[in-house]
């Protein structure tokens, strides 16, 4: 029985949690595949450094080609970061008729029409589901569960690490520095966290969020953004005082063909089902014209719950390669190709 052939961009949280699951899930993912799944190539950019997972050291690379055109890899799964050169890398593999993963929000929310477009093109999938809200599978229940609804509103939290900062600073009382440091070293925040804390992360969340919810092409511009840092210790404490609780909020809204889409601080009474969401956690409410209120609930940063879906996905991959149907299947979230965007 001939394995299936992964290529890796990237071996740092998430990564090495992708490892670590297609390891330890051998077994129940040769039962939904029907095949191994082997690890061939793995780019980093330091051969160096010691790693999280063990690893044969003759697999890493610091040459991108040996992933991306590399004939014996079935699967590029991205998991490196970064925009322009990982659009070009992703671009490269789905011409070469890679199978193509990514848990990348940046790319996708800039260059997702785009890279969907050229997958189709080459009969390959190009899946996402880590890119918003990690180990929660929003991303399917939208596009699969609720398929046939109408959703007119999305609402959460869908950045791990500002949650985790205003956790722990509303309930220790913890400074601002040492609470970001400490997301920072459990890797829940970008390499650069300005993303995190700037809302940025979140808005590019909401615009995937909004475009598979509302089926209607929504960019970053489209969203209006906010961050945390102009927060202080002190409001925390005084709204905590007052019953309220401060949250990094995402929202999402459509009325006729009017879409608005905000991230920005928000005080949310206690008793609001979002308010007790804490630490890393995410969760977002979606309301269906025909199915009413939803909630989605979960982690949404770190090693294990991003691999989840990672894995997920590449579960769906394989099971399309073996039915003969990437590039055509229903599965794969599409991006709306014909619709217009809010602002048109
Ligand atoms: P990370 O820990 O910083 O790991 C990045 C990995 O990619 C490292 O192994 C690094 O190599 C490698 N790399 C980066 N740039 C490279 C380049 N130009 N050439 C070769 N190798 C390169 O990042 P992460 O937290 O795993 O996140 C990866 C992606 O997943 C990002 O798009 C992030 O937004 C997304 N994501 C992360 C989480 C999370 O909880 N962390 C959740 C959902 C989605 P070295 O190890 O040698 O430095
Ligand atoms: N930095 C992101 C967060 C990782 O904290 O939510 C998950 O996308």
């Amino acid at each position: 029985m001939k394995a299936i052939s992964i290529g890796l961009l990237g071996l740092g949280t998430v990564g090495s949690g992708v490892v670590q699951i297609i390891e330890s899930h051998q077994d129940k993912l040769m039962h939904q595949i029907g095949c191994p799944i082997q690890i061939k190539k793995i780019l980093v950019n330091d051969l160096t450094k010691e790693r999280a997972v063990h690893i044969d050291r003759n697999m890493l690379t610091d040459n991108p080609e040996d992933v991306i055109y590399n004939p014996e890899v079935d699967v590029v799964i991205e998991v490196m970061g970064g925009i322009e050169k990982t659009r070009e890398y992703l671009l490269q593999a789905l011409k070469n008729k890679k199978q193509v993963i990514t848990a990348n929000k940046d790319l996708m929310a800039l260059y997702g029409p785009e890279l969907l477009e050229v997958a189709t093109e080459n009969g390959c999938d190009l899946f996402y589901e880590a890119s918003v809200a990690g180990g929660i599978p929003i991303l399917r229940g939208l596009v699969d569960g609720l398929s046939s609804d109408r959703i007119t509103k999305m609402m959460g939290i869908v950045n791990g690490t500002t949650n985790f900062i205003l956790t722990k600073m509303s309930k220790d009382g913890s400074a601002y520095e040492d609470v970001l440091k400490e997301a920072q070293d459990l890797g829940f925040a970008e390499s650069d966290p300005t993303a995190d804390v700037e809302g940025l992360d979140a808005a590019r969340k909401m615009a995937i969020l909004a475009t598979l919810g509302f089926s209607m092409n929504v960019g970053l511009e489209d969203v209006s953004v906010e961050g945390i840092t102009k927060i202080s210790e002190e409001d925390l404490a005084y709204s905590k005082k007052l019953g309220y609780t401060m949250k990094l909020i995402g929202v999402a809204s459509r009325s006729n063909d009017k879409v608005e889409v905000s991230v920005q601080p928000s005080l949310l009474p206690e008793t609001h089902p979002l308010a007790s969401v804490n630490n890393e956690y995410n969760a977002v409410y979606v309301y269906g014209e025909a199915v009413g209120e939803t909630m989605f609930y979960g982690p949404g940063a770190g090693s294990l719950p991003t691999a989840t879906a990672v894995v997920s996905d590449l579960v769906v991959a394989l099971k399309n390669m073996r039915l003969g149907v990437n590039g055509r299947s229903a599965i794969a979230p599409q991006y709306p190709k014909a619709l217009k965007g809010p602002e048109e």
